[in-house]
């Protein structure tokens, strides 16, 4: 079953044709990090303008890429929550345009579960090591940090999530205080790979009896740190370039830390077959490795450039939504504030 995954919850606009929820034909990601970047964050308004903009290439690009035409398709699948309004409506439309044109079946997907199928992609896992379920999956991005366990496929419980700021934002906060770009978990991580000295750990921040997260305290933790050292706000004196990949170093280790603690707990707790991880935070290199160090099950990981939104991921999930029956889903709208289990 051969299906075109959208993607517009945010600022990549993305389309894919992905079979049977794991060959992936084509995979096109527009993003309009630069663009944004200049502000510092994300811009709602200029995001839908530029999904609209960006739209009909990179759908073409899609198709030419997987050498089919629309009438090919077996169904279209779009993004219709959670993220920004203006956005996600740009893709629902468009694709219900599409569609509506080729009398194709039609179906939303939550883009945290499509974030969970990324792990089904390509040869992740390989099906010979496939754990089976139950699975714990991580979903860690710049809006959600949701631990959720998935007994099966379509069956979520949401069992820990963060009680304030998402991991990828305090990844682009204290990027920021830092003076470094944005999206800031990149940066962050970029610069902890650079030579540096012993640098004084940040505080492990823990919900009492419980697998929630919280990262503002460690966001404040940060500021303090850029505060005492005289980084911040940004003056004429020159930062010490090792002192600063030591900061961000120390900060990365506390937020992987955090995540991976939760994780391994959760796991426990619900006797998990495996933990999958996604999400752009996933892309962590130091998550990625730790988790599987820690982790007294195999971790499931899709490649980097899996875990940051896709359309790919959108295809693969609804592959599972599309096979039984097929949805016409004219009446599709989005809901920015979607969750999972
Ligand atoms: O899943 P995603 O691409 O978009 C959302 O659904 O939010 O996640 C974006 C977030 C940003 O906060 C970004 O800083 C973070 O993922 N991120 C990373 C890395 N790559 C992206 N955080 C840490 N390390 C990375 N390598
Ligand atoms: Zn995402």
């Amino acid at each position: 079953m051969k299906i075109l995954g959208i993607e517009t919850s945010c600022d990549e606009t993305a389309a894919a044709v992905i079979e049977d929820g794991r060959t992936i034909h084509s995979n096109v990601v527009a993003t309009q990090i630069d663009m944004h970047a200049q502000y510092g964050g994300i811009v709602p308004e200029l995001a839908s303008r530029q999904h609209m903009l960006t739209f009909n290439a990179v759908i073409r690009e899609a198709m030419e890429k997987a050498s089919m035409e629309l009438r090919d398709l077996d169904g279209i699948a779009v993004t219709y929550g959670p993220g920004l309004a203006g956005a996600l409506l740009v893709g629902v439309n468009a694709a219900k345009g599409l569609a509506l044109a080729e009398e194709t079946p039609l179906v939303g997907i939550n883009h945290l579960e499509g974030h969970i199928y990324a792990a089904w992609l390509e040869d992740i896992p390989d099906p010979a090591n496939d754990p089976g379920f139950p699975l714990l999956c991580l979903i860690a991005s710049g809006g959600h940090t949701d631990l959720v366990l998935m007994r099966d496929h379509g069956r979520y419980e949401l069992v820990g999530q963060t009680r304030d700021d998402a991991a990828g934002e305090a990844f682009d906060k204290a990027a920021r205080v830092l003076g470094l770009g944005f999206p800031g978990g990149p940066e962050i991580q970029k610069m902890s790979e650079r030579p540096h000295g012993p640098e004084r750990r940040f505080p492990r921040p823990n919900v009492k009896n419980s697998l929630d997260f919280s990262f503002s305290g460690l966001k404040t933790a940060m500021l303090h740190r850029a505060q005492e050292k005289g980084w911040y706000p940004p003056g004429e004196d020159e930062i010490d370039e090792s002192e600063l990949a030591g900061v961000a170093a120390a900060f990365q280790e506390a937020v992987v830390d955090s995540i991976v603690t939760r994780c391994v707990a959760a796991a426990e707790k619900y006797r998990v077959a495996g933990i999958v991880l996604g999400g752009g935070v996933a892309a962590n290199s130091l998550l990625r490795q730790e988790a599987i160090t820690r982790s007294p099950v195999p971790v499931i990981v899709p490649r980097p450039g899996l875990c940051t939104d896709n359309g790919a991921m959108i295809g693969a999930a609804a592959w599972h939504h599309l096979r039984d029956a097929p949805q016409y889903g004219w009446d599709l709208d989005v809901v920015p504030t979607l969750r999972l289990g």
